[in-house]
């Protein structure tokens, strides 16, 4: 087994080869490296007050998206959606810590209204898809927002994460 570390959110991962995307916040093969070779890009990082205003406004997105879809797994009777949902609810907390360690804060309270999903699948996988679409553009505009490398790497692997979400909820939803 050989350990490979993902420079977006520093877990590390045990297997054969190198995965497609990091099993903890889904971030692609590109940011994935070995463990020897980790470094932590976040030290003596200086936050500009534009980029910190964004990082504040995705940090509230992923810390409500998270509770979201652990309710929309708890509601469901259907297992695909049961694991698809708890794996969003996963990566989307890794999200929120992710951005948690670059502004150095505590992690703000969900929205109550916000993440709470409802019985009817359709819905919630309406609800997550729009979410993850203006989340993924959200995101890419933050990255050519941010004058720090950082901030730019990191909204930039976000974006394509939420827009692997927005394939995945698409696909589901074409099917009922
Ligand atoms: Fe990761
Ligand atoms: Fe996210």
């Amino acid at each position: 087994m050989d350990a490979y570390r993902c420079l977006i959110c520093g877990e590390t991962y045990m297997g054969k080869g190198k995965p497609s995307n990091c099993p903890f916040c889904g971030a692609k093969a590109v940011y994935i490296v070995e463990a020897d070779r980790w470094k932590d890009e976040n030290m003596d990082m200086e936050l500009s007050d534009a980029s910190k205003k964004n990082l504040e406004r995705s940090l509230q997105l992923e810390v409500d998206n998270a509770p979201f879809y652990r309710d929309a797994m708890a509601r469901t009777s259907d297992v695909e959606l049961q694991g698809i949902f708890k794996y969003l609810s996963k990566v989307e907390a890794e999200h929120a810590s992710v951005i948690r360690k670059m502004l150095k804060c505590e992690v703000p309270q969900p929205g109550r209204e916000e993440s709470q999903a409802s019985d009817d699948d359709k819905k919630n996988l309406t609800t997550a898809h729009a979410r993850e679409v203006a989340a993924s553009t959200l995101y890419k505009k933050f990255a050519g927002d941010a004058i720090e490398p950082r901030v730019r790497k990191v909204f930039t692997a976000l974006s394509e994460i939420e827009s692997d979400h927005i394939d995945i909820e698409g696909r589901l939803l074409a099917r009922r």
